[in-house]
């Protein structure tokens, strides 16, 4: 029988749901938290008193001391960026030598990954860490005899082997797309110091969460990205590379799925999404997209934006392009790993559900509840809400599994009365009623019963359901 038990909190829409923030929460409970998908790709943010702290690839429970962190080997490891990290968390006097261990069975991100996500991601909008590459090498496998993916314990037990295998690679790969030859021995030489340093975090036995558990351990999985962007059930291919949904953290996290609790969904109150694809929410529609991803997301960033609008003056819009961008400025809606604007959208009772049906999500937290108070000053002073969808005028109750459908989608949208909300309130029952009519709406729809709701991004900006 189980001793210990595992669950799993995974993003419900398109990534920034503020995951990290209802980890650092709930970690007080569990023993070990562990990643299981995704790598450098994922910023996931926590405000402290002494300013927001992005954590990309160690598990967002650093401030819960008593924790253990593990990285699964369903991620990538970016070792550069991985020393980095943990040299930015130690600066911070949080003690990580036997605290964090890193699978050695996950594949390290490699100098022609980040060139060839450089190369062709555009298109899809990618936060350009190699992420696509280093899992299609990892399907790959071989090209011929050369080895396309490298295990973090083959390239700690035969350096000189693993790391010509990757400047061979490199070259490989210059030659294959026609570019210049170019030397990648600098980057290799960094990579070297990062894996030194990272050595000894690194978990040779494959066993070790699975022994933790069955000795009693309670892990909680930390998904990264979201739903939405998986890459099998996502809009493929405006997703990432990795699986996201819960199931993956019995794949990616290194534990066997009979120790699985619940399932935990993290969602935000006004939706946001950064890259191309398929958004059926979003203010402003095609004509955001295209704004917001113009070069790659860097024309309109935040500094432009400040420089540019008036969120009073754009919240009456008549536009809601332009009432998009308010909100966007007012809920600091910008990439928090490549400071891009995020698209933003009305909250989509119908993609929710389906997120929700689909992943089996026993419970809900949905943060940014407090900027829904920004539609006080649109022009009807109303929160519009999404609540079914149709596809060539018939009713669906699911997100379709085709870009062409899904872009043909058109939203219902329904007005729902706005609030004020007073952030010291700790108590579910005192919420402002129009708020609690809302969630009790998301509950009977969704069938899930809330864990909580987010009031606001410092820490304990948070209301619990008893
Ligand atoms: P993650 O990737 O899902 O962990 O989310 P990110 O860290 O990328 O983005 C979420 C952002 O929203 C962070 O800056 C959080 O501090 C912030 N945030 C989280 N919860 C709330 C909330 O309830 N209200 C507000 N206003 N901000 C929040
Ligand atoms: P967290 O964990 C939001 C998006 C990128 C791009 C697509 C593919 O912080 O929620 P990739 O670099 O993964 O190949 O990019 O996926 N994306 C995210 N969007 N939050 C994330 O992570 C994301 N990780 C990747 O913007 O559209
Ligand atoms: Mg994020």
């Amino acid at each position: 029988m189980p001793k210990g038990y595992s669950d799993v909190l995974i993003g419900l829409q398109y990534g920034d749901e503020g995951k990290a923030k209802v980890i650092d929460l709930l970690a007080k409970d569990y023993d070990i938290v562990a990643r299981f998908n995704g790598g450098a790709n994922a910023g996931h943010s926590i405000e402290t008193d002494q300013g927001s702290i992005s954590l990309n690839q160690v598990p967002s429970s650093i401030f819960q001391t008593h924790t253990l962190l593990y990285i699964g080997s369903g991620c990538v490891v970016n070792l550069e960026k991985l020393q980095k990290e943990v040299e930015k968390i130690s600066a911070m006097k949080i003690e990580m030598k036997d605290r964090l261990f890193i699978s050695d069975q996950a594949p390290v991100i490699q100098p022609h990954h980040i060139l060839m996500d450089e190369l062709m991601g555009g298109e899809i909008g990618t936060t350009k860490n190699g992420i696509g590459p280093a899992y299609s090498d990892k399907a790959l496998r071989m090209e011929g005899k050369r080895l396309l993916t490298i295990k973090l314990g083959d390239l700690l037990d035969d350096p000189k082997t693993f790391f010509a295998q990757m400047k061979n690679n490199f070259i490989e790969t210059l030659n294959k797309h026609d570019l210049p030859a170019r030397d990648c021995e600098l980057t290799l030489q960094h990579m070297q110091t990062a894996l030194d340093f990272i050595t000894p975090f690194v978990q040779r036995d494959t066993l070790w969460l699975q022994k933790k558990v069955a000795k009693g351990a309670k892990v909680l999985f930390e998904g990264a990205q979201s739903v939405m962007l998986d890459v099998t059930k996502g809009c493929v291919p405006f997703v990432t590379s990795s699986s996201t949904v819960a199931g993956a953290a019995y794949v990616g996290g290194d534990l066997s799925p009979n120790y699985h609790r619940k399932t935990i969904g993290v969602a935000k109150a006004i939706m946001s999404r950064v890259g191309f694809g398929p958004f059926a929410s979003e203010f402003g529609g095609l004509e955001s997209e295209n704004y917001c991803m113009e070069e790659g997301g860097n024309s309109h960033n935040r500094d432009y934006e400040e420089r540019t609008y008036d969120t009073t003056a754009y919240l009456q819009s008549e536009n809601p392009f332009e009432v998009g961008i308010a909100l966007r400025m007012l809920g600091r809606e910008y990439g928090t790993v490549t400071r891009r604007p995020r698209r933003v959208g009305m909250l989509d009772l119908v993609q929710l559900t389906h997120a929700i049906r689909g992943n089996g999500v026993d419970l809900l937290f949905l943060t940014k509840c407090d900027l829904l108070q920004d539609f006080n000053k649109t022009k009807d002073g109303t929160i519009p809400l999404v609540t079914g969808y149709k596809l060539n005028d018939e009713k669906i109750d699911y997100v379709p599994g085709s870009n062409v459908s899904y872009r043909k989608v058109e939203p219902v949208v329904e007005k729902r009365d706005c609030f004020t909300l007073d952030t010291t309130i700790t108590e579910w029952e005192k919420l402002p009623p129009p708020l609690l009519t809302l969630l009790t709406e998301i509950e009977k729809k969704a069938k899930c019963k809330f864990l909580g709701i987010g009031t606001g991004p410092q820490r304990d900006g948070f209301v619990l359901k008893g």
